[in-house]
């Protein structure tokens, strides 16, 4: 038995099958569905980018969907605090709800600090071929300057227990498959290099 399975409770359980396929959708949209998993410390720009990522491939007539930390934090992970198990077991969930949409054929834009590789390996698991890690890159002392929450003051006061880049840890994605690097581009063009990976990704040929 794998891990995976092991940890399944359910018993008595038959998947049902959709009479919509991933091709149908794929047909209709012009494009296929898959995950942008964007990965950095607070203030790298994650959710500025994944929202104005998600207007500019909306705008164009994609098939869009932010996931953001904060959002998802209020209720789906509303029970989970910052400790490792549970930072864990919130990318996990988040990787699953992510393979749902991307199933659906929507592009997921999954904004997440999402310290640990392991769990990033496992959302990636999760989704299967089209799942896209994405650095948002930008050092500490830029994040730390910039603090558009003020959320690192506080972490340097104490205040915050478990913060990444301070007091807890943050492993950089070893091969991502695409680094968009914010102390270098300005938002507008991180968006625009953002928007050609997908371009050049998710466009399906019509046959
Ligand atoms: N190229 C860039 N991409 C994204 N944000 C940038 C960029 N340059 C400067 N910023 C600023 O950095 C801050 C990033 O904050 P935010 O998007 O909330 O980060 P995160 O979601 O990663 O915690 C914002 O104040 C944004 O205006
Ligand atoms: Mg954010």
């Amino acid at each position: 038995m794998t891990d995976q399975e092991t940890s399944i409770k359910s018993t008595n359980i038959t998947a049902v099958e959709s009479r919509v396929t991933l091709q149908d959708r794929i047909k209709r949209s012009g494009h296929t569905g898959g995950v942008l998993w964007f990965t950095g410390l607070s203030g790298s720009g994650k959710s500025t980018l994944a929202i104005e990522l998600e207007r500019r491939l909306f705008n164009i007539g994609y098939n869009v969907f932010v996931l953001d930390g904060d959002n998802v934090r209020h209720g789906l992970s509303s029970n989970l605090g910052f400790s490792p198990d549970d930072r864990t077991e919130n990318i996990r969930r988040i990787g699953e709800v992510a393979s749902l949409f991307s199933s659906a054929g929507f592009i997921v834009i999954a904004a997440f600090i999402s310290p640990y590789q392991e769990d990033r390996d496992r959302a990636r698991e999760a989704s299967g071929e089209n799942f896209h890690e994405i650095y948002v890159k930008a050092d500490l002392s830029l994040c730390e300057s910039r603090d558009p929450k003020g959320l690192y003051q506080k972490a340097r006061r104490g205040e915050i227990p478990e913060f990444t880049g301070i007091s807890a840890p943050y492993e950089a994605p070893v091969i991502p498959e695409f680094t968009v690097d914010t102390g270098e581009l300005d938002v507008e063009k991180s968006v625009t290099a953002l928007a050609k990976y997908v371009g050049a990704k998710f466009i399906q040929q019509q046959d």
